[in-house]
């Protein structure tokens, strides 16, 4: 008898490459394919990474807590001056040994740490990399409130969840009228922001360098790092950060805090609604547009092509899609969080594009950046 279940792929309704892809599915499904692969010399090591990468993806929020333990328990900075023995360690996070050398046994086997011998614990590539940036350790602490939403994804997706976390915590997402979000709503993810912030304003800056401007106007500029870490980098810029109007009182302390008041200014004002003010050759989004639905970002790609000068230049960075290829940070990781934040989404290169000219602009182009997974940059002409 054939096992038709197996047999090569047949011509029919589909295409040879679909019927081939069926074919595919039918046998890496069946568990004595499993078994044969997995027994296999030639196969095995394909059986074991893909069994490997399976696991992953089911543990993967088990890992997610072992690192929220290491940041909650500061042990990147208790490691930044060498390595400690288990006993220091459990002394300085306040763990019985036991449960200190599961945890730092765990941060080893996820590349955080790495186990010396003597018995000492030091720092690794990604715990090392952690100190580094602030923002990342805030970021893990910070969700707690994502991991919250998630907790029924189903109900999530079918917009079952009342009184998601993280909707309220960015208040501005779901609001009619933004600008009644009070300072103690604004304060927080204005903190988290700027942490997460330098990186992203170094490799904008270095794809995009603003010698050739006069005035920058940096829209949803948060409490200003953005405009800051421009006219710092670019002699003779002048910057306006514009924000709703509370965060917009924070940036220009902080303004006058550096010492740069007179060619850094912050606007407080509501971009659904109101007009943005001219005088700006160079006006840049960071990380604002995925936060919104297409009927918010629309109007609101019109205010910035109306601000503008004919020749003036729009930027916006942050995080992309690929239409041809889902990635796991635009679509699992990006697509899943702003889902439980309230209405935005992550948008391919070419919508963007597309809402782009649509709004009035030309010559849209993307420039590579360094981390395209933190922000990839386009630029568009008026
Ligand atoms: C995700 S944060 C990005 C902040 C900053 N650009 C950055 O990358 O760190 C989005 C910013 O848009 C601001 N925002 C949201 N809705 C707004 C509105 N209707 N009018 C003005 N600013 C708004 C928020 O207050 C927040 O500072």
């Amino acid at each position: 008898m054939v096992d038709t279940a197996h047999s090569a792929p047949q011509r029919g309704g589909r295409s040879w490459r679909d019927a081939l892809r069926h074919w595919r599915v039918r046998m890496v499904s069946d568990p004595a394919f499993q078994r044969a692969a997995a027994s296999f010399p030639l196969t095995r090591w394909i059986a074991r990474r893909k069994g490997r990468a399976l696991f992953d993806l089911c543990a993967g929020f088990v890992y997610s807590q072992v690192l929220v333990a290491f940041v909650r328990l500061g042990v990147a900075e208790r490691l930044s001056g060498g390595p400690r023995t288990l006993d220091e360690l459990s002394d300085d996070i306040s763990l019985e040994p036991e449960a200190a050398e599961r945890l730092m046994r765990a941060a080893a086997a996820l590349g955080l740490v790495e186990h010396r011998v003597g018995g000492t614990y030091a720092l690794a590539d990604l715990g090392a990399a952690m100190l580094g940036n602030a923002g990342v350790a805030e970021m893990v602490t910070h969700h707690a409130a994502l991991y919250a939403d998630l907790a029924d994804p189903v109900a999530l997706l079918r917009g079952e969840t009342a009184g998601r976390a993280l909707e309220s915590y960015w208040g501005y997402a779901t609001a009619e009228d933004s600008a009644s979000i009070g300072a103690e709503r604004t304060g927080t993810y204005s903190e988290l922001m700027a942490a997460s912030l330098p990186m992203i304003a170094e490799d904008v800056l270095d794809a995009y360098p603003m010698a050739g401007h006069r005035r920058l106007m940096d829209v949803g500029g948060g409490i200003g790092g953005f405009a800051r870490a421009a006219a710092t980098r670019t002699t003779g810029l002048n910057v306006v950060t514009v924000d709703l109007p509370t965060v917009a009182a924070q940036a220009r302390l902080h303004f006058e805090k550096e010492g740069i008041a007179d060619r850094a200014q912050a606007t407080g004002l509501d971009f659904h609604r109101d007009p943005l003010p001219g005088g700006a050759d160079l006006i840049s989004l960071v990380r604002v547009c995925f936060d919104h639905p297409d009927e918010r970002v629309a109007p609101l790609l019109a205010r910035v092509r109306a601000a503008l000068p004919p020749g003036g230049r729009l930027l916006i960075a942050e995080p992309m899609t690929d239409m041809r290829h889902p990635d796991a940070v635009g679509d699992a990781y990006f697509g899943f969080y702003l889902m439980a934040m309230g209405r935005g989404r992550c948008r391919s290169v070419e919508t963007l594009r597309t809402m782009l000219s649509a709004a009035g602009f030309r010559a849209v182009r993307e420039l590579p950046t360094r981390r395209p997974m933190l922000a990839r940059l386009l630029v568009a002409e008026v």
